[in-house]
């Protein structure tokens, strides 16, 4: 692997709202990273991107202050069309920022804590040789599909293949981090049982959430709690993603009755033929996206008296509450974004490596920018994808509200604060968000899969007069 201080997975920072941080990144890879703060509100030149690249050997104060809301954060590498291998081998981290309405709640044992707040990094990871060897080599990129985006066929929890926790019978609260490449997940339990969701990429809920699942596209979070209560001592219960229709030739066979998908006519004889090699869901060294996973194990083996009483509302001086009004609404300056994927005509043979994946029909230039929007603004993003498979959609230095997906009001879980969003095939997702005044200059904007990102599926926007990009 390759480590941050030679830290075993998951490398945690855990600070508080208000508090000013400086961390210096000494890169001791022979090619450029960064270090990205995804989903941070912070100026251009601290975000990490690969306009700011950390070369072989260099170094990097990043120093900044965060004011938002106590949010499930992360951080990894952003350097220009390397930031699939670099996060694959294994640089990644979490930031847990935490705040007065989360201290309060946990101190007020409105929200499980301590022992019972557990970090769960979920990655999928494919590696050389057999189970019986004693070193194994992670592989990247080593097959065609992988240009679609690198699945593995093994999935580690903070680098372990099918951990198992111990835990007493009561609530329990896992910050869950969808860290793979490629990957979409759909955790649920294995008996099918509810539990909540208190939080999503920008910090809680104001109302927990009853489900029986959740979907977590790359690169998206949700804070859950699991009340073990339920089961007996010395019972187990898994911790699985259920199997959907999700691999992109599983979208193929349901694309047939989409409008506007015009073009892909020719692309149903050749897809067919791949799907001969890949009817049993997966392949060697991969297990397709949408195949069921075991991920991790509960044993239930302690009595404990509860003392949580899980939160029901937030309280009313909590910032994350708060919601965009209709006359934000009203006001905002909306955009298009279209996601497609192209060079679909020309796939003979099936070759996937010709795909190429771009966002309003072009692919990330670096010295571009590409939406100009004003310092402070409320602006309105549509995300309308017209490819055959899910896109994470994600930008920089802002958290979104979800208004609508097809026009269908935002309810449930999608009332959360997010920085990253799945889109559906032939699904259009209209999100409002605030660019915060004090945060200007040049940040991107992508799809989250890290090789559709460092295929160039990827643009920069710039907040205010001045950014950076043009000038190099
Ligand atoms: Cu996780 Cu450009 O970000
Ligand atoms: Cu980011
Ligand atoms: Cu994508």
């Amino acid at each position: 692997m390759w480590r941050y201080n030679n830290n075993a997975l998951p490398v945690i920072i855990r600070t508080d709202r208000g508090n000013a941080m400086t961390l210096n990144l000494d890169n001791q890879l022979d090619s450029n990273s960064t270090i990205h703060w995804h989903g941070f509100k912070i100026p251009a030149a601290m975000d990490g991107g690969p306009d700011t690249p950390v070369a072989a050997n260099g170094t990097k104060a990043y120093t900044f202050t965060m004011d938002q809301p106590a949010a499930p954060l992360w951080f990894h590498p952003h350097p220009d069309m390397e930031t699939g291998k670099q996060v694959y081998m294994g640089l990644a981290g979490v930031y847990l920022l935490e705040d007065n309405i989360t201290k309060t709640l946990e101190a007020n044992n409105a929200l499980p804590s301590g022992d019972k707040d557990t970090v769960l990094l979920v990655q999928d990871r494919r590696f050389d040789g057999n189970a019986t060897d004693a070193v194994r080599n992670l592989k990247y990129m080593d097959m065609d599909m992988d240009m679609d985006g690198m699945l593995g066929d093994t999935i580690l929890v903070n680098g372990s293949v099918v951990p198992k926790q111990n835990v007493s019978n009561t609530l329990h609260r896992y910050r869950l981090y969808n860290v793979s490449n490629a990957r979409n997940y759909k955790f649920a339990l294995s008996d099918g049982s509810a539990f909540k969701v208190i939080g999503t990429d920008g910090g809680l809920l104001d109302e927990p959430t009853d489900v029986t699942s959740v979907t977590l596209g790359a690169a998206e979070r949700v804070e859950i709690v699991i009340d073990f209560s339920n089961y007996a001592v010395g019972s187990k219960v898994m911790l699985v993603s259920q199997p959907f229709n999700g691999d992109m030739m599983g979208m193929m066979g349901g694309m047939n009755g989409m409008n506007g998908m015009g073009n892909m006519g020719n692309m149903n004889g050749n897809m067919g033929n791949m799907n001969n090699g890949m009817s049993a869901g997966s392949m060697a060294g991969m297990a397709a996206n949408g195949a069921g996973l075991s991920i991790m194990r509960f044993d239930i083996n302690a009595t404990e008296t509860e003392t949580v009483t899980l939160y029901t509302a937030l309280p009313a001086n909590a910032e994350i509450k708060t919601r965009h009004t209709s006359i934000d609404v009203t006001n905002a300056t909306e955009r298009q974004f279209l996601m497609t994927m192209g060079g679909m005509g020309n796939m003979q043979d099936a070759n996937m490596s010709q795909m190429s994946f771009v966002i309003n029909g072009k692919t990330f230039d670096p010295t571009r920018v590409d939406e100009f929007i004003d310092a402070g603004a409320t602006e309105i993003w549509n995300i309308r994808n017209m490819s055959p498979m899910a896109h994470p959609f994600h930008a920089h230095a802002i958290q979104y509200q979800i208004l609508s997906r097809n026009g269908v009001a935002a309810t449930g879980i999608d009332l959360g604060w997010k920085d990253t969003f799945l889109v559906q095939p032939g699904e259009t997702v209209k999100v409002i968000g605030k660019f915060e005044a004090i945060n200007t200059g040049d940040y991107m904007y992508h799809c989250h899969i890290l090789e559709h990102e460092d295929a160039g599926m990827m643009g920069y926007f710039r907040v205010g007069a001045t950014g950076v990009l043009g000038a190099q």
